[in-house]
């Protein structure tokens, strides 16, 4: 086996999608029992949290297996091949981002791990300005740093008006960072990243995107969006194998302490006179992946963008916005369930929607769906705790009680309930989701239900 027949083997794997057809991902046959009696297949709606691996991808993952080895400086076949793989990965992630001369794809674990790493890079008085609105990984990760946080905008227009005038009022010349979400956990909301970037640009800061949420529904071009840095992670982007990208600019991440202390970072290590340790450490993108590389990982994230850009984002965007529809229209006439968004309802979105639902709690509502239905989805306040706040109103909880008061009529709520979809969707599984928050909503449940551990289930005692 060679790098090459290995690269033939996922190319003959690869499905080609008919336009309408979901594309292959793992699960899609498991059943599930009911609480009601029988069992159904599985309609996992949570593709936000974390998406299904794509069938091409395991098929790549199993073809390269028996080949595993070990990954850099290993002498024998295996490690020389895995090597290879591993940095066929780094150049296949780079031409799918698009990313400029001099641009590095340091492999992580996640997209909170990758801004970890940026913020951990971050030069010394940098100034770093992010919206309330993003998910905790994104927002949480600069408390070394002087931080703005922007309240949420109610539309894209204010979003770059109030970045523009937070920037035009910063205190000092220094280096400056914006931190970004591309496509909101939340409602869905395409973010209007190009024109962010160059507002940060014009007053000479930086910006990062976070595409965790973005990266599974759209190209993301760094070149094309002008951002000087890209996050996501595998695991939304059907390669569930542990691995994440934080990709762009070079010179801070070059210039900064390795974010981990290892061998693999580390190019010369000498011991001083005085009985201390010297280290020259690599400039390339190994400096920040100290340890045994996740070769498995990485190669599974360059198959999974591979297959989606083989597949065609405005296919896959396509198919995505029919099923959004279905979303909408089929609860259009539902005025208790109130879909959640800070531009509108209309603006453009990915394959995420929450919502509230007067009279219910989204703790007991979601535990309905999967118990009643087979229906996976999420509830609660996303990470995203100060957007669901801005969104909710009122003091929202984390982890809802069965028995508390859910929505009220028009008004605050609790918590909420997110249903997400992507490539892997079959329409059944969005069509049964619109029926059963129908009958849920105008039959109420069937089953009772109680609260364990902060979590609502069916209550099986009787
Ligand atoms: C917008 C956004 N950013 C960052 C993250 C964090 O991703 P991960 O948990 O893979 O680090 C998530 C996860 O839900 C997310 O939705």
């Amino acid at each position: 086996m060679s790098v090459s027949t290995l690269a033939a083997v996922s190319a003959a794997d690869a499905v080609a999608p008919s336009g309408c057809a979901p594309l292959p991902v793992l699960g899609r046959d498991v059943t599930v029992p009911l609480v009601t009696g029988g069992e159904v297949t599985y309609a996992a709606l949570d593709y936000a949290a974390s998406a299904p691996a794509l069938q091409r991808v395991w098929d790549d993952v199993a073809a390269y297996a028996p080949y595993y080895g070990s990954v850099h400086r290993g002498a024998g076949y295996l490690s020389q091949l895995s090597t290879e793989l591993f940095e066929n990965a780094r150049r296949t992630v780079a031409g799918l981002l698009d990313c400029r001369d001099g641009d590095q794809v340091v492999f992580t674990r996640s997209t909170t791990d990758s801004l970890n790493l940026l913020a951990a890079a971050l030069p010394d008085d940098c100034q770093v300005f992010v919206f309330e609105t993003e998910h905790h990984a994104a927002l949480l990760p600069w408390r070394g740093a002087r931080v703005t946080f922007l309240d949420a905008p109610d539309s894209p227009e204010q979003a770059v008006r109030a970045l523009e005038h937070a920037l035009a009022a910063r205190d000092s010349h220094g280096p400056a960072l914006v931190c970004v979400t591309g496509a909101s956990n939340v409602t869905g909301e395409l973010w209007p990243v190009r024109e962010l970037a160059a507002a940060a640009h014009a007053h000479g800061a930086r910006i990062v995107l976070d595409a965790a949420q973005l990266a599974p529904h759209h190209a993301v071009s760094l070149r094309e969006l002008d951002v000087d840095w890209v996050a996501f992670s595998g695991h939304k982007l059907y390669a569930p194998f542990g691995a994440g990208v934080l990709a762009g600019r070079a010179d801070w991440l070059r210039e900064a302490e390795p974010y981990l202390a290892g061998g693999g970072a580390s190019r010369k290590v000498t011991r001083r006179e005085d009985g201390g340790v010297d280290v020259q450490w690599h400039d390339s993108a190994a400096r920040h992946e100290a340890g045994s590389p996740n070769v498995i990982g990485a190669y599974a994230l360059a198959s999974a963008c591979k297959a989606l850009a083989e597949a065609g984002f405005g296919t896959l965007a396509a198919r995505e916005e029919r099923l959004i529809r279905t979303v909408r229209d089929g609860l259009a006439d539902v005025p208790e369930v109130r879909f959640l968004s800070l531009f509108g309802d209309d603006a453009p979105r990915v394959g995420v929607l929450s919502f509230v639902v007067d009279g219910w709690n989204g703790s007991h509502f979601a535990a309905a769906l999967s118990a009643e239905y087979g229906i996976g989805v999420r509830d609660g306040l996303f990470c995203a705790h100060p957007l669901l706040r801005a969104l909710l109103g009122g003091d929202p909880q984390d982890g809802g009680e069965c028995g508390a008061p859910g929505a009220a009529p028009g008004g605050t709520a609790l918590d909420a309930i997110r249903v997400s979809f992507g490539a892997g969707t079959p329409d059944e599984h969005v069509e049964r989701f619109v029926r059963a928050v129908r009958e849920l909503v105008r039959g109420g449940a069937r089953w009772s239900y109680r609260t364990v551990d902060g979590r609502c289930v069916p209550d099986t005692s009787a």
